[in-house]
């Protein structure tokens, strides 16, 4: 187990019982993100921690398959799953280079606060690329700690120092979205709810 998968184990209790930072916002990208889902389709999401998000999309699509690198994280999820009675989420513990040659295979991705923690965001947007049919739809959300406050943009580097914790990549909006851009996304929606608050972006693979 790698020190991000570590960490995301150890913090995966409290992570849990942690309320919405944002249930504004978070009520708003799920409203958004629904928009773009219809009962045929077959979804991705990484880095879905304890599942809260794709059990509340579960409804409105075909299937979920909603993977995470910590497995205490997937662990309470399933529980979750069983707990609510829904059957259309598989959750595994995988990262995006985990999913094998699955190419063109889903019609949405979500990475959901969890772009800035991969070791290498344009190869994670690739990766996604890749695994999206023509016409599919990557939603996201992403601190992006370039473009936050002082206090953020400062603590952010010393992640890298300390062993226990996990790696935060810093980059502004503007390179996240060259990032996507340059991989072939047209972006359509962009929301920022506030200073120092993740990114909200949706945006579609060319056809
Ligand atoms: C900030 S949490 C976000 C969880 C969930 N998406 C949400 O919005 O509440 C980040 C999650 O990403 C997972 N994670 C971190 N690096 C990952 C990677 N390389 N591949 C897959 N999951 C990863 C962590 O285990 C953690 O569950």
């Amino acid at each position: 187990m790698n020190q991000s998968a570590r960490f995301w184990d150890w913090i995966a209790n409290r992570y849990a019982k942690q309320p919405i930072s944002d249930e504004v916002a978070y009520q708003k990208k799920l409203q958004i993100t629904r928009e773009y889902l219809r009962p045929d389709m077959d979804v991705l999401e990484f880095g879905c921690g304890t599942g809260s998000t794709a059990l509340i999309h579960a409804r409105y699509v075909k299937q979920i398959q909603a993977i995470d690198i910590s497995p205490k994280m997937i662990e309470i999820a399933r529980v979750k799953a069983s707990e609510q009675n829904i059957e259309n989420v598989a959750f595994k513990c995988a990262t995006l280079d985990d999913l094998g040659t699955s190419d063109q295979a889903f019609d949405a991705v979500f990475g959901l606060n969890v772009l800035h923690l991969v070791p290498d965001k344009e190869e994670a947007i690739a990766r996604v690329h890749n695994l999206l049919k023509p016409g599919g739809v990557f939603v996201s959300s992403t601190a992006c700690v370039r473009d936050m406050s002082l206090f953020f943009r400062i603590i952010a580097p010393v992640f890298h120092l300390v062993p226990l914790l996990p790696l935060v990549s810093i980059f502004t909006v503007n390179e996240l979205k060259s990032s996507m851009t340059n991989a072939g996304f047209m972006i359509e929606h962009e929301w920022l709810p506030g200073r120092n608050k993740a990114v909200f972006i949706v945006a579609i693979k060319f056809a």
